[in-house]
């Protein structure tokens, strides 16, 4: 079954909200598989499961939260590389 991440970065709590959103509508309309991760918790340590990937975070002073902002340096190669 096709897997999706759903990653997100908030700071006061409104990305969780529309992230958690998403994943309902993901799940019960398209019935997909859904890990729904907060990154101020939890890591991800593999973006090869997924075959479908969404990130998301709040902004402050037009910054993303650094946790969001690292995932996205860390997988940075890997997401040029499948896009090409
Ligand atoms: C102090 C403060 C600074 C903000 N700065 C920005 C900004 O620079 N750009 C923007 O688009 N939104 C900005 N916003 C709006 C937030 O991004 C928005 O409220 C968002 O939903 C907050 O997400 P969160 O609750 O997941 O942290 C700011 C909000 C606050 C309270």
């Amino acid at each position: 079954m096709s897997k999706t991440l759903i990653a997100y970065g908030t700071r006061y709590g409104a990305t969780a909200e529309v992230a958690q959103e998403i994943a309902t509508i993901l799940r019960e309309i398209y019935n997909l598989e859904v890990d729904l991760v907060d990154l101020s918790t939890s890591k991800i340590k593999d973006f090869c499961l997924y075959n479908n990937i969404v990130v998301g975070s709040g902004i402050k002073m037009g910054r993303w939260t650094s946790k969001a902002r690292r995932l996205l340096q860390q997988f940075r190669k890997k997401i040029l590389w499948e896009k090409n």
